[in-house]
């Protein structure tokens, strides 16, 4: 399908009433291969921090990891001064949902669980993923968190299919995490991602068969689920204006990928 003809297909979808994505947000071919080098390098600084973290390092190391290793990429890291953030990367544990800064007095200990997210900017393209860690042994209760949560990930991108609808991705994601017994985070979301930081659409983790946004190849886009072990209720640090608590004190996990929607085929650009 030529872009005018998607334009065409996006009309008609529009007038039944769907939500559609705006056109400048459908790559083309040469921009979903900047982006996908943008991805690799993400995937690449997080392998590096997946081979050094430990029990005994203090979350700014990870900032200064992230910070060295994208820049011996010749690329750069996305979060520093977005919107007046002060660090390289969102280092987030335990009962931090996310958006947490990292910070020399925050040492790593046995039993923690910490997401890394990393966002790269390379050749003017980004790519935004994060992981869970699981420092030394947690309790069984945390590791399942983390499994569970990157299960409703991995269903999530099933979910995807071109011509569907977000609101099937958020729909997988809530059933698998309530299934379990765990709450989503309703307060963030994914969404587009790769000519900009943030495009449009967000990406909700919870939604309705059939509703919410039109899945339309060359879209790229995270799907970035935050569970809750109990409440899905977040409040944000009045410090420091980002760090995202959950209100209960209980523990918060989170996966991230950025994907490409083809006609046939949905790619993972960086996890
Ligand atoms: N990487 C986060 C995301 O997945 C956004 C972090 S914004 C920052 O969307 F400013 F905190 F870096
Ligand atoms: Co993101
Ligand atoms: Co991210």
């Amino acid at each position: 399908m030529n872009r005018e003809e998607l334009q065409e297909q996006l009309e008609y979808y529009k007038a039944l009433g769907h939500q559609v994505p705006k056109m400048k947000y459908i790559k083309t071919p040469e921009q979903i291969e900047g982006i996908r080098e943008a991805g690799r390098i993400n995937s690449a600084v997080l392998d590096y921090v997946s081979e050094r973290i430990k029990a005994g390092i203090s979350t700014q190391d990870i900032d200064d990891w992230v910070a060295e290793c994208t820049a011996r990429h010749n690329a750069i890291c996305a979060p520093l001064n977005y919107q007046g953030y002060p660090k390289h990367v969102c280092v987030s544990v335990n009962d931090v949902v996310c958006h947490g800064i990292p910070s020399k007095k925050k040492i790593l200990k046995e039993g923690d669980i910490v997401n890394v997210d990393c966002t790269t900017i390379y050749n003017g393209y980004y790519g935004d993923a994060s992981r869970m860690f699981i420092i030394g042994q947690t309790k069984p209760e945390y590791e399942r968190l983390v499994r569970v949560t990157k299960q409703c990930l991995d269903i999530g991108l099933e979910a995807v299919k071109p011509w569907g609808f977000l609101g099937d991705v958020g729909y997988a994601i809530e059933q698998h995490a309530s299934r379990n017994g765990f709450k989503v985070v309703r307060d963030y979301g994914g969404h587009g991602c790769g000519i900009e930081f943030h495009e449009d659409p967000m990406v909700l983790h919870y939604g309705k068969k059939g509703k919410g946004c039109l899945i339309v190849p060359g879209m790229t886009f995270t799907i970035e689920p935050m569970i809750n072990m109990k409440k899905s209720g977040v409040r944000i640090s009045a410090l420091d204006g980002w760090t995202a608590y959950t209100k209960d004190g209980l523990p918060s996990a989170q996966w991230e990928y950025t994907i490409a929607v083809f006609e046939d085929h949905v790619e993972i650009l960086s996890k």
